[in-house]
């Protein structure tokens, strides 16, 4: 999963900004009498989990509000990928110390993985918080809930095989009414071992794939005109039918690809030792299937990969590269995730990582400092030995390589023509529209007469290693 906070990534200016900050939840026109503040950290499913609570808390009368003093529920739904989300979520709640004090009967609840990994422990150590509810719990919210407001403290982390929250329809937050995300499964059943996903998100289980093709058919008759289908693993998505069929992640991106040639569809994360070539004559298949792959590596040592408990190895990792180029051609959009500084890196592991990105050359990554997280295989086999001087040299230097990479990859798109989905204005002006291409790339150009949702050819004329500029024609 891309991750879309606390990532040191090589995105604009414009949207590093944005994306740095957690996600508030906005005003919503409701007849409900409540208002409900939610705060989302962390990856794109921790968003969906956030628009499928806006959906239950709705059933109990709360209408969501961009203004915390509004508020008579305050939720912070948290990220625990690394240490400092977690201290991100921490220094929040210090900030809301002041302000509980002063409205004694606002209650604070704990979302997401934090919650989840941190369970009672939290309520210990923040006494502001009230409520401390995992991913497969939000269902009984409103039962917390009660119990808050009857002057108790709320624990609900109970992890589910089944859940998948199938039949909620989210209630899309800072939606621009253009794209939107599904989730298709949720948890994790792969350790690897420097991740603590499979603890806060429980096993992993695949959605009913009819759900998924109704919500999207709903999106798309809303006026939506994109869907990312989330996972952290798409590629092991497996749904069996009442007649036994199983419907695979090539199958169901065929199913959703068919709502209509005009809703794009993207997805989020392959993984490299699962990502089929079935997958890939799908994307070839459909031209509304995004060609985009975000491929995260890691590592380009294979020692380092074992390690990891990635179960693939670089050779592995270049053969799923090539073919990648090979079906879907050399303009295909790559982008990697990768962690500087694992346990026993030497410099030389280090040189494998930044030759796989010359050799790859990645149109974008998100690149991170290795943090360990208590419990996890690393931590109880490995020893953090890297120094954080060593760590943080060695991810500039990746990141300064994956940069040089996306302005090469971006300027092989000037004088080329690609639609363009128009998301929004640009941040700088009004007078221009910014929108994605096919290969996810960030295309701004000037506004004319064209407006959000529509599907404009542009002609890229420059381009900086974040963005394409350009003018419809
Ligand atoms: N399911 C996705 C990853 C989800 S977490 C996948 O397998 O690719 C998003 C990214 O956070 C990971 O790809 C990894 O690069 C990074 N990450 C996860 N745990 C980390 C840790 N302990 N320290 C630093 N980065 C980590
Ligand atoms: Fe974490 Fe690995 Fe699962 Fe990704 S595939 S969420 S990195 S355990
Ligand atoms: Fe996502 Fe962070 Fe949880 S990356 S799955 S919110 S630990």
């Amino acid at each position: 999963m891309a991750l879309v906070t606390n990532s040191l990534n090589i995105l604009n200016e414009e949207d590093k900004e944005a994306l740095d900050l957690p996600r508030i939840s906005e005003d919503e026109k409701s007849s409900a009498t409540r208002k409900l503040y939610i705060e989302s950290y962390g990856c794109q499913m921790n968003f969906a989990d956030s628009e499928i609570v806006a959906s239950i808390l709705r059933e109990n009368d709360f209408a969501t509000t961009s203004k915390i003093e509004e508020a008579e529920l305050i939720l912070l739904n948290t990220c625990a990928i690394r240490e400092n989300a977690e201290q991100k979520v921490r220094n929040r709640l210090q900030h809301l110390v002041p302000f509980k004090n002063k409205r004694k009967n606002v209650k604070i609840g704990i979302l997401g993985c934090m919650a989840e990994r941190l369970k009672t422990k939290l309520l210990e150590e923040e006494k502001i918080v009230d409520m401390v509810v995992g991913p497969d719990s939000y269902r009984d919210l409103p039962n917390l809930i009660s119990e808050v407001e009857d002057g108790h403290k709320a624990v609900n982390v109970f992890l589910s095989r089944e859940e998948t929250y199938a039949d909620i329809t989210p209630i899309r937050l800072n939606s621009n009414g253009v794209t939107a995300m599904i989730s298709i499964m949720r948890g994790c059943d792969n350790m690897c071992s420097f991740c603590v996903v499979p603890y806060t998100r429980g096993r992993e289980r695949s959605r009913d794939a009819h759900s998924i093709v109704k919500e999207a058919t709903d999106l798309f008759n809303q006026g939506y005109k994109e869907v990312t289908l989330l996972g952290q693993n798409v590629d092991s998505y497996k749904w069996k039918s009442v007649d036994n069929s199983i419907v695979s992640f090539a199958n169901l991106l065929e199913m959703v690809a068919q709502v209509s040639p005009d809703l794009r569809v993207r997805f989020s994360t392959s993984h490299p030792k699962d990502i089929t070539d079935d997958v890939l004559y799908t994307i070839k298949k459909y031209d509304n299937v995004c060609n985009y792959i975000h491929l995260p590596a890691q590592s380009g040592s294979s020692r380092i990969l074992e390690l990891m408990n990635r179960t693939y190895d670089r050779e592995w990792y270049i053969g799923r590269i090539n073919r990648i180029r090979e079906v879907l051609g050399q303009e295909c959009g790559i982008s990697q995730d990768m962690i500087a500084g694992f346990c026993t890196e030497t410099e030389e592991d280090h040189q494998e990582t930044l030759s796989l990105l010359d050799y790859v050359k990645y149109d974008y990554g998100y690149m991170f400092s290795y943090s360990e997280r208590p419990n996890t295989p690393a931590a109880k086999k490995l020893t953090d030995d890297v120094p954080e001087d060593v760590k943080s040299r060695r991810l500039a230097e990746i990141i300064a390589r994956q940069r040089e990479h996306s302005l090469e990859r971006n300027q092989l798109c000037v004088g080329k023509t690609y639609k363009v989905l128009v998301e929004g204005f640009s941040k700088r002006s009004k007078e221009q529209l910014s929108g994605k291409n096919d290969q996810n790339k960030i295309v701004v150009f000037p506004k004319e007469n064209f407006k959000l949702g529509d599907y404009v050819n542009v002609l890229i004329t420059e381009c900086s290693s974040g963005t394409l500029i350009g003018k419809a024609i």
